[in-house]
């Protein structure tokens, strides 16, 4: 069991959120890390969220960290928007562009921290030529779409295994994990090595994200 040598962030997605009051949804994730932004284009995912517009007025509303997560096809066509409406790091998945390594450099190009992801049934190796060149490495727990979804449990071995490969690096990039997260899991990824978590539906729930930002928190203590 690898203890983890730091707290873990914790990042709520807004897809979750009441997009009629995205201010104040803000505020109430404040004690959280980072802000995860979930782009979706109905054509790499089977689904569509939001864009530029949204990140710009997320931007505006607070000063958490604006982690990006492009499920777009070919992400190189809207970096420079996404750094320019107010993004702090971008991530990309190997399935969406041809050019991965070169997608990660002109991410760092533009002053942004560089992000990998891979679908669930995706080989990790896929990611392997970039790793050291990543500020982040995300693992997809569910398969990228919706909130909302079940959890996959082989994922924690997936964890594992990028752990291993970041040590064997030296990298001290964040290994994150999207979908699915909730207390109930929360701890069993952070014992595997991850260092990031983004919640959604476990965060945004009916007694409000302030509540659910705590009680990840609780099972991370
Ligand atoms: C899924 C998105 C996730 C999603 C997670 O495609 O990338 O960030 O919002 O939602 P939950 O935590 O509800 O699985
Ligand atoms: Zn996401």
């Amino acid at each position: 069991m690898t203890v983890p040598a730091r707290p873990v962030k914790l990042a709520p997605s807004l897809l979750s959120c009441d997009f009629t009051r995205l201010g104040e949804e803000l505020q109430a994730i404040a004690d959280a890390d980072w802000a995860h932004v979930d782009v979706m284009d109905g054509r790499f995912v089977p689904n569509i969220s939001f864009g530029v517009p949204i990140l710009a007025a997320a931007r505006r509303a607070s000063s958490l960290f604006m982690d990006v997560h492009l499920m777009i096809e070919q992400p190189e066509r809207y970096l420079r928007d996404f750094a320019d409406a107010g993004a702090d790091g971008i991530t990309v998945h190997v399935e969406a562009t041809r050019h991965i390594h070169r997608a990660v450099g002109a991410i760092r190009e533009l002053g942004k921290r560089a992000g990998v992801t891979l679908n669930p049934g995706t080989p990790l190796e896929a990611a392997r030529p970039v790793l050291a060149d990543v500020d982040l490495v995300l693992v997809m727990s569910v398969n990228p779409g919706f909130g909302g979804q079940k959890f996959i449990p082989a994922s924690v071995e997936r964890v594992r295994t990028l752990r291993g490969w970041l040590d064997e690096l030296g990298s001290d990039a964040e290994l994150q994990v999207d979908g699915g997260v909730t207390p109930a899991n929360a701890r069993l990824l952070a014992d595997a090595g991850a260092t990031c978590l983004v919640a959604g539906s476990s965060v945004f729930g009916p007694d409000g994200a302030a509540a659910g930002v705590a009680r990840l928190r609780e099972a991370l203590a």
